[in-house]
């Protein structure tokens, strides 16, 4: 059996263009949604990442700031500018992107950020309106991965889902949003033992390590749905997930690509919290 492919780009493009409708809505009563993006440093790979979220705003309709500052940048001068993007009403999200160089508090500094702006859902008042399904913003790219499965509707009642991974950003909160959809979840990780004995169970997985070939066709029951977080390099440096996907794609119902598949998605779900935090503003 081959697997159905679930397109990331191809998704991606249909929730952007309801985001650019939505952003239409709101400047037509002149609100303009805005997005900071707060970098520190020079970490090629967050350089990146930045220029992308930014262009993925501009280009769904959304303003969006980059603040680039040296990575001698104290703590205490990224509190304050924290605190004045708080108070400036044309922004309506915040992301200080990770990681900070080390002498700064990285979880100070989210802290520092105003919930109602909170639209990577790093916040821990975020984190906790997650575990008790209150409404608040979703990180990023566990919000994806839950709308690539409402894309195949795929009902998760009654299913048994493993995430592999416990990381605060994926993992965790990954896990709490399958169980929120009524899905039986196991939360597997590096103490995990006998990690295939539980994937063999699962009917998705989701493969949030970090880490190639995590997940292996031996690993997986047929026809299972399988969501590749992963982003790595292979040895003739090509990007790759933390699934072996030409074999797990022999076995699997589903299964999402690297490149392709998560990581346009967790942009995607970047703009859709920051609209979502200039409607919130707005009523
Ligand atoms: N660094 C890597 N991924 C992310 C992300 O989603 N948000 C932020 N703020 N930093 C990151």
């Amino acid at each position: 059996m081959t697997a159905q492919l679930i397109d990331g780009n191809a998704l991606s493009r249909q929730l952007r263009e309801e985001v650019a409708l939505r952003a239409g809505a709101l400047r037509a009563r002149g609100i303009v949604p805005g997005l900071a993006v707060v970098l520190v440093g020079d970490n090629p790979a967050s350089q990146v990442y930045v220029r992308n979220k930014v262009k993925a705003c501009q280009d769904g309709g959304l303003h969006s700031v980059l603040e680039p500052y040296p990575a001698t940048l104290s703590e205490a001068d990224l509190l304050a500018r924290v605190d004045a993007l708080n108070n400036d009403p044309a922004i309506h999200g915040i992301l200080v992107q990770l990681p900070l160089p080390a002498h700064i508090d990285a979880q100070k500094v989210i802290e520092a950020i105003s919930p109602e702006k909170d639209v990577d859902g790093f916040h821990v008042a975020s984190a906790g309106a997650l575990m008790v399904g209150q409404p608040g913003f979703w990180p990023c790219t566990p919000y994806g991965c839950m709308k690539m499965l409402e894309s195949i509707n795929y009902d998760l009642k009654g299913k048994h889902a493993v995430v592999i991974g416990r990381s605060n950003i994926v993992g965790k909160p990954m896990a709490l949003m399958l169980l929120q959809k009524n899905a039986t979840v196991t939360i597997c990780h590096s103490g995990t033992q006998n990690l295939k004995a539980l994937t063999l169970q699962a009917d998705v997985v989701v493969a949030a390590v970090g880490k190639r070939n995590v997940l292996t066709a031996d690993m997986v029951k047929p026809g299972a749905v399988v969501i590749d977080v992963g982003m790595n390099r292979n040895d003739e440096g090509k990007l790759c997930g933390d699934v072996d996907f030409a074999g797990v794609k022999e076995v699997a119902g589903w299964i999402t690509p690297v490149p392709g598949g998560v990581g346009p998605m967790t942009i995607t779900m970047l703009l859709v919290n920051t609209l979502e935090a200039a409607e919130r503003a707005s009523t």
